[in-house]
């Protein structure tokens, strides 16, 4: 069975994302196909970038590198929640991604958007990070809309209709985390 984390991409106080990564938490318990994990990115402290060395070259000197690593290279795949700030990720969630690099290779991600149009321009946006990153992204994904998934743009409300895209993204990612840990543990030619 493959673990999944489901990372929250904001850390601002009063974020919205943290009770959007709850709701798709307890939909995700609900599966037997795998273990899920909030993961808040609050928990980890990290500072902006500090590594002597860039994290392609392996090194991770620093104790909260060091613990971050450990937590995301535990997982065989990922769902990023992620607000859309300025028409792309947060710049935590930025900071997070880039600390790292093998940990985030050869597993599978599904995504969790929310903004004004759903947050779908921050979703493409991390799109094209994670293909940097040798992450397969599934095509379905969930877009919650501040105005019609939330009351007065806080509190979270998801249209019923919700719950059909956010199972569809999570059997996605189960089935393509699965795939991935194969190819990692070498059921098929990977190289990295
Ligand atoms: C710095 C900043 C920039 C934002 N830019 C956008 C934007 O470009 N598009 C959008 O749809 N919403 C934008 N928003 C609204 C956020 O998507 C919305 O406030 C969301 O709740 C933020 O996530 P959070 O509450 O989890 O931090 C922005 C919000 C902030 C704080």
């Amino acid at each position: 069975m493959i673990n999944v984390a489901i990372i929250i991409g904001s850390t601002r106080p009063g974020r919205n994302g943290e009770a959007v990564a709850r709701w798709i938490h307890d939909l995700a318990a609900r599966r037997d196909d795998a273990r899920f994990e909030l993961v808040d990115l609050k928990d980890f402290g990290l500072p902006h970038l500090d590594e002597a060395l860039p994290p392609a070259m392996g090194h991770r000197d620093l104790p909260h590198t060091r613990k971050w690593a450990g937590k995301v290279a535990s997982f065989d795949a990922y769902v990023f929640v992620t607000p859309e700030y300025n028409h792309s990720i947060s710049g935590a969630l930025k900071n997070a991604i880039d600390f790292l690099y093998g940990e985030w290779h050869n597993k599978a991600a599904g995504f969790v958007g929310y903004g004004s149009v759903g947050g779908t321009r921050a979703v493409e946006h991390l799109r094209l990070i994670m293909g940097e990153l040798k992450v397969a992204c599934v095509g379905s994904q969930v877009a919650l809309f501040l105005g019609s998934d939330f009351e007065n743009f806080s509190t979270f409300k998801p249209a019923a209709h919700r719950v059909h895209a956010a199972t569809e993204m999570l059997d996605e990612v189960v089935a393509w985390g699965g795939a991935m840990k194969g190819l990692r543990e070498g059921a098929t030619p990977a190289r990295t």
